[in-house]
């Protein structure tokens, strides 16, 4: 049984959904034309954000917002505070690849209490709540069991072009090489958070990524019985950027892995 308010995050991401149903159907038009889908993108973003932030603030009047699209916006109640990407993935998105997300997370008294993140496209719903599990389309998530690092397969965002620490990005990519199976890039960072969540990756490792984007994933990741963490220390992900996921056999492992990268 959700809590009302996870009934309302959730109902609220699924209004923003169909926006983004009908604005993805467009894409595949624009891509072939010589403008391309930059500013049409831009649009859709901003039409979810609205209406994300419409429906929350309608059913939680006062609740403070940390949205990409807007930035923070403070509510009347500093103790509850929703954090919003309208989407993650948003290259993909403009790509008319199927791989992005819209995501959510509740936070109250500074804690990540609820989550989402659903992906219009496939029509699956990430869902948790602090103490209650997590959950895609009401089936419970459990992270992976695979207890090697050899035996993973990883999911790694690789930064974009010019994009900041990318030395740093190409000495992890190349020790990982040499220990996991496989390495997966997959542009949204949302999304590689709930695959974990879901068992299907065995971790996944971002950094300089922004709170909105792994708010939710935390959650889901924690709630599916795995682990959180800054991969160089013992601070939070949310305010440094850099975060490793996965269970708690293999969290030692990525760690060594990503500090000999380090001393590279
Ligand atoms: C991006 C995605 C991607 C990550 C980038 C983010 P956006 O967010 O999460 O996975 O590698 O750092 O900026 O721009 O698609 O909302
Ligand atoms: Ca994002």
């Amino acid at each position: 049984m959700s809590s009302p308010v996870l009934t309302v995050m959730t109902a609220a991401v699924r209004k923003a959904a169909r926006a983004l149903q009908r604005d993805y159907g467009e894409i595949a038009n624009l891509q072939v034309s010589q403008k391309g889908p930059g500013d049409y993108v831009t649009a859709a973003d901003k039409r979810c954000d609205k209406i994300l932030r419409e429906e929350l603030a309608k059913a939680r009047p006062g609740y403070s917002f940390l949205t990409e699209e807007t930035g923070s916006v403070p509510g009347t109640d500093p103790d509850h505070r929703f954090i919003i990407d309208p989407i993650d993935g948003t290259m993909n998105f403009m790509h008319s690849v199927p791989f992005f997300a819209i995501t959510v997370a509740l936070e109250r008294k500074d804690e990540l209490v609820a989550a989402i993140t659903y992906n219009p496209i496939t029509d699956e719903m990430y869902s948790a709540e602090k103490g209650g599990g997590a959950f895609v389309n009401n089936k419970r998530m459990r992270v992976a069991q695979r207890r090697d690092i050899h035996d993973t397969l990883v999911s790694y965002e690789i930064p974009h072009r010019g994009g900041k620490g990318l030395p740093l990005s190409r000495a992890e990519i190349s020790v990982l090489q040499g220990r996991v199976v496989g390495i997966r890039g997959t542009g949204s960072a949302a999304l590689s958070m709930a695959y974990v969540a879901a068992g299907r990756f065995d971790a996944m490792v971002c950094r300089n990524i922004n709170s909105w984007d792994i708010a939710a994933g935390i959650l889901l990741v924690k709630e599916a019985g795995g682990f959180v963490a800054d991969p160089d220390g013992e601070k939070n992900p949310m305010e440094t950027g850099n975060i490793l996921a996965t269970n708690a056999d293999l969290l030692p492992q990525f760690k060594d892995a990503l500090a000999m990268a380090r001393e590279a």
